[in-house]
C-alpha cells in the first residue's frame, strides 16, 4: 500500500470522528508490515480533556489487535488544515513510544497535500521509559 492509499484510509476514518464541540474531524490509519489497517478518528466528549485524538486511537487499535512498534511500518492522518495536519504535542509523546523512530508518518490536508516525517523529527529530545532507569 503506497501513502496516498493509507491516507485516504484516514480519510474514510475521519467520517468516523465524533466532534460536536471542536467541529474539527481529524482521521488516521496505521498500516502493519503484513498489509493490515486500524483506524482512529477523534472522538470527543462534553467533558474537553476526555478529548481523545484521531492518531492515539489508530495506534491503540493496532495494539490492541496485537501489533507493537517492530510489526507498523506507517501512520497517517488528515484533516481540513491549510497544511498537513500535524500531530500534537500529546500525540507526539504517544508516538515517540509506540512507533519506530523512523517510520514514516505521512501528514495530510483535505487538499491532497502529503508531508513525510518520523518520531524522531516530530519529537526529539523525547522523555522514554529509559529516563525512568
Ligand atoms: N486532534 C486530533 O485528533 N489530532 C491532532 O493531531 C490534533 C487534534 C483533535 C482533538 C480534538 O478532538 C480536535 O482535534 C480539536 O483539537
Amino acid at each position: 500500500m503506497n501513502k496516498e492509499e493509507l491516507v485516504s484510509k484516514a480519510k474514510e476514518a475521519r467520517k468516523l470522528s465524533y466532534s460536536p464541540y471542536s467541529h474539527f474531524a481529524v482521521g488516521a490509519a496505521i498500516l502493519t508490515k503484513d498489509g493490515k489497517v486500524f483506524l482512529g478518528a477523534n472522538i470527543e466528549n462534553s467533558s474537553y480533556p476526555l478529548c481523545m485524538c484521531a492518531e492515539r486511537n489508530a495506534i491503540y487499535n493496532a495494539y490492541l489487535n496485537g501489533y507493537k512498534k517492530e510489526e507498523i511500518s506507517a501512520l497517517a492522518l488528515i484533516a481540513d488544515t491549510e497544511e498537513p495536519c500535524s500531530p500534537c504535542g500529546a500525540c507526539r509523546q504517544v508516538i515517540s513510544e509506540l512507533l519506530k523512530e523512523d517510520a514514516p508518518i505521512y501528514m495530510a490536508n483535505m487538499k491532497g497535500e502529503i508531508k513525510e516525517t518520523n518520531a524522531k523529527e516530530l519529537l526529539p529530545f523525547a522523555f522514554s521509559g529509559d529516563d525512568l532507569q
